[in-house]
């Protein structure tokens, strides 16, 4: 199997971070946020240490989970821009002050169909993000959203820009070649993947994903029972 590296397989310094390793590089490869509800009780626990341990890899970065809290706020008040920015300027400001700048990225996905103007929150949350510092931002585009170029984000913004909504390899390293990405994160893939950067770096097939075990309340079918590839049962993914 080809093992080249790619611009997906490239190091790369996040900041203060820099995600690669003496032997393996994998450091533009990212797990998305996958864990909602498989914490019971909204508290870690020992599967989910499992779960991000086997998808742990030199360099490579973890997205935990994201808050539904900020996600209800924004929903409860979809007609309201003001109240959007408001409370998206004290969250992030707030984090800044207290973990740092530094340590503090934001997920977006701009593909409101309610509003006139949908690139304007975006720019204006990445604005205050170059304002403050922020690390890096993740854009998120949905398969079934409005198709957007993610592009005067990525160019606004001063950080890492990391993207994500159903890129595969070439697409994840077409995406980082171009310049249109630093870094590529995958969810579904490295659900399904534990090992994905190590498969993609040895251009192997990919475990199907199980979209029936998607949201099942079980501590490991379909979150950390995904065989690694030594445990020889990849097949390639369906499309
Ligand atoms: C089962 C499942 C769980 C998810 N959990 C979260 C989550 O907790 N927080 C979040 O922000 N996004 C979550 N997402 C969205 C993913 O992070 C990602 O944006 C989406 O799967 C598209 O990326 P992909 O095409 O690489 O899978 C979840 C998606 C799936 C399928």
């Amino acid at each position: 199997m080809a093992m080249e590296a790619t611009p997906l397989l490239t190091p790369y310094t996040m900041g203060e971070f820099n995600l690669a390793h003496r032997s393996v590089k994998y450091g533009k490869v990212v797990l998305a946020p996958m864990t909602r509800c498989r914490s019971y009780g909204n508290m870690a626990e020992l599967h989910n240490v499992l779960y991000y341990a086997q998808r742990a890899a030199p360099g490579v970065v973890l997205i935990a989970e994201a808050s539904a809290v900020s996600a209800m706020f924004i929903e409860d008040n979809a007609a309201n821009m003001d109240n959007i920015r408001r409370f998206t300027t004290e969250v992030i400001t707030a984090v800044a002050d207290e973990v740092g700048a530094h340590r503090l990225g934001v997920r977006l996905s701009p593909v409101a169909d309610y509003d006139s103007d949908p690139e304007a929150l975006p720019l204006h949350v990445i604005r205050l993000m170059n304002d403050v510092g922020a690390l890096y931002c993740h854009m998120v585009v949905p398969r079934n959203g409005i198709p957007r170029s993610l592009l005067p984000f990525r160019k606004a913004f001063k950080g890492t820009f990391i993207v994500n909504g159903g890129y595969n390899r070439e697409e994840g390293d077409k995406a980082v070649g171009d310049g249109y990405a630093d870094l590529v994160s995958y969810g579904r893939l490295f659900l399904a993947n534990p090992d994905l950067p190590e498969r993609f770096r040895k251009n192997e097939g990919l475990n199907n994903y199980d979209t029936g075990t998607f949201y099942t309340s079980d501590p490991v079918v379909g979150y950390t029972d995904y065989p690694f590839l030594a445990q020889g049962q990849e097949t390639q993914v369906a499309t």
